[in-house]
């Protein structure tokens, strides 16, 4: 393909790129990449020639699709409600359904005085967290966000710097679930949340690009998928202030089981939220007033 450029407009080699990886929105996504385009940008170039140098990118960047590679991660880019993050081979790419969980906990803090404080556990890229920054009024909430990757933390830590002046209400720490943060905030935090690991480590329907590309901590959780929900569930109790919330991600098959393991924690008022697919997806509880 890069032979070809200095002689082909971005739209023929749109097309030929579509044909190559069997997918025009793929196909777009990356030749926006590789010309340093946005979408509405990229429009406007349809007509130019493509350079030498940007058509290598898009080589290089089909080979990696053509492997297997999430497309996420060749893009180094993915969005996520508002942000457009940073993602990368050390963290799990942000899933849309994720994105519910942010609605849960501004509606909760929206019921509370603030400022706030909340904890995003297992942060990963920031997703939650960052865009908790963003959508709640500027200074707030204070948000945590941990994760016990110091990878993944890089990975937020960069992602944050992206989001300007909400940053400064980020706060970061290392360590297994509650560990990750300063004691002084036990029995303060408003809220907890988390998408935690939650597939059992056998699990057979797991696609091979997330298998073979996906950082295993943030995938896998013990034989039965709950290993993480079962000790974050127990530690949060400790954090969270009277009346504070946990919510979590989860399987749509665990809902029952996650539901036994929060009322056996100590949580009431224990619900189930579903996601876009109406599927079973966060469970929250509160803690007692
Ligand atoms: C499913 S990913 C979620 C990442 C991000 N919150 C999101 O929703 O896209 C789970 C995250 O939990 C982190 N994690 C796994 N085990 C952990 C532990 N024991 N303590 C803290 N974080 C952990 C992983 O490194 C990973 O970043």
């Amino acid at each position: 393909m890069a032979d070809a450029t200095g002689h082909i407009t971005w739209r023929e080699l749109w097309n030929s790129t579509a044909d190559i990886v069997g997918d025009r929105v793929v196909a777009r996504w990356l030749c926006e990449t590789a010309s340093g385009c946005d979408s509405a940008e990229f429009t406007a170039e349809l007509s130019e020639l493509v350079s030498a140098r940007s058509g290598l990118h898009l080589d290089s960047m089909v080979r990696r699709v053509l492997d297997g590679e999430p497309v996420q991660y060749v893009m180094g880019r993915w969005a996520f409600r508002h942000l457009d993050l940073m993602v990368d081979s050390r963290v799990l790419i942000p899933r849309p359904e994720t994105e519910l969980l942010v609605d849960h906990v501004i509606h909760h803090v929206a019921k509370r005085p603030a400022p706030h404080v909340i904890a995003d556990l297992g942060t990963g890229s920031g997703a939650i967290g960052l865009s908790l920054l963003q959508e709640l009024p500027l200074g707030s909430a204070e948000v945590w966000m941990t994760d016990v990757s110091l990878d993944a933390l890089d990975v937020a830590r960069a992602n944050a710097a992206g989001i300007g002046r909400p940053a400064a209400s980020a706060r970061f720490g290392h360590g297994s679930w509650c560990e990750g943060l300063p004691n002084e905030l036990q029995g303060s935090i408003d809220v907890v949340v988390s998408n935690p690991p939650y597939i059992a480590s056998d699990d057979p329907e797991i696609d091979d690009s997330v298998r073979f590309y996906e950082p295993h901590t943030a995938l896998f959780s013990g034989s039965d998928g709950l290993h993480d929900i079962r000790v974050l569930t127990k530690e949060a109790v400790t954090w969270l202030s009277p009346g504070g919330m946990l919510i979590v991600e989860m399987g749509y098959t665990q809902a029952e089981q996650v539901l036994d393991i929060f009322v056996d924690a100590g949580f009431v008022g224990v619900v189930t939220h579903s996601d876009l697919a109406e599927k079973p997806r966060f469970t929250a509880g509160f803690l007692p007033r």
